[in-house]
């Protein structure tokens, strides 16, 4: 069995336990505020954590601003980023009273932490990271010190609220991997501290970008959630097919019809076969009016709510102070404990 499948397996059983026993875990998860959130986020992970979240399981979610700056010069747009990802959590359920969301970089303890657990890693480790790797790859620039060391500092969010539970995606594996290692590092050498946090994985079939590639913002093939219904339908109507009127699904050969034929069927619930027999011979313009409906139907409760939340002047930056104090308390709490383990009190 490979690693992959023996994760799999793990989080399958661990997804059951959760199920039944919701109080015995923390959740802490998060995303980065480089874009607006798309429709592969939310059949991704954020369904996923309102599920938990009202399930009762005790869940904090870090909008991870500094992560922003491990590939880019800039962060002209993360203070409107963040207030986007706050507005869409809203609209998709997550409650604020139950949920604490808070930005990272209003929690100062939360860099406290990243001195001691550098020293619990060894760089050759850090170089070793298969999405380190990819990202600053993909980047096209030199490797940055925060870009080799931000698994560590994503090691610390989980660690200061003692999560012990991490909704992922595949590619966050191997930081989920290492947190593990630096939780148990520290327990070793000092005191125990810390629990070691364990990955859910997500059961929702990956959603695929228009193009039929990964839905990332980087290819300009997302359906972002706070596109208008108009917007949308433009995007979709702008996605390459080709003459043949049969509508079948066939991902390597017909990346576009495919792509279309996945997202109407996550929206509407269906299997891609029977949509794809439905539309027959009615041709990719048939599919594109059905995949545009399907999205748009799915998300006009999204677009409702998250346009009422909106208008509200003081919402978002309310949570956030509200959501940042409580982070503060909790990673502070955890603070104390790791000076007084350490024995650096004074
Ligand atoms: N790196 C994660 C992503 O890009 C976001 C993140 C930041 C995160 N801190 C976290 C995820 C802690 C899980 C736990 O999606």
């Amino acid at each position: 069995m490979d690693t992959y499948t023996a994760t799999k397996n793990r989080s399958d059983t661990l997804a059951a336990h959760v199920d039944t026993n919701p109080q015995d875990y923390r959740i802490l998860t998060g995303d980065r505020p480089t874009g607006h959130l798309h429709l592969g986020h939310l059949f991704g992970t954020i369904n996923e954590r309102v599920r938990l979240q009202d399930r009762g399981v005790d869940t904090t979610i870090v909008i991870a601003d500094y992560q922003v700056i491990t590939d880019r010069d800039t962060t002209a747009n993360v203070r409107d980023n963040v207030t986007s990802l706050v507005l869409d959590y809203l609209a998709a359920g997550i409650d604020p009273t139950k949920t604490t969301i808070f930005a990272q970089s209003a929690v100062p303890a939360l860099n406290q932490l990243m001195l001691p657990f550098l020293s619990l890693v060894s760089e050759a480790e850090l170089h070793r990271n298969p999405t380190v790797k990819a990202e600053a790859e993909a980047s096209g620039r030199a490797l940055s010190g925060l870009m080799l060391t931000y698994p560590v500092s994503q090691a610390c969010d989980i660690a200061a609220f003692k999560g012990n539970l991490v909704p992922v995606g595949k590619d966050q594996l191997p930081h989920l991997e290492l947190a593990r290692t630096l939780t148990r590092r520290f327990n070793t050498r000092y005191a125990t501290v810390f629990p070691e946090p364990q990955a859910l994985l997500s059961d929702t079939p990956e959603v695929p970008g228009l193009d039929g590639r990964k839905m990332s913002k980087s290819y300009a093939n997302t359906i972002t959630l706070s596109a208008t219904a108009e917007q949308t339908s433009a995007v979709i109507r702008k996605v390459p097919t080709d003459q043949d009127r049969t509508i079948t699904f066939d991902p390597s050969t017909r990346p576009g019809i495919s792509a279309l034929l996945t997202t109407a069927a996550l929206c509407l619930g269906v299997p891609t076969n029977a949509l794809a027999d439905q539309v027959g011979n009615g041709g990719a313009g048939a599919l594109k009016v059905l995949a545009a409906e399907a999205v748009n139907d799915y998300l006009t409760g999204h677009r409702a709510r998250r346009t009422q939340y909106a208008n509200d002047p003081h919402l978002v930056a309310d949570i956030l102070a509200d959501g940042n104090a409580r982070a503060n308390t909790i990673a502070e709490a955890t603070l104390a404990e790791v000076r007084h383990a350490m024995g650096t009190t004074y």
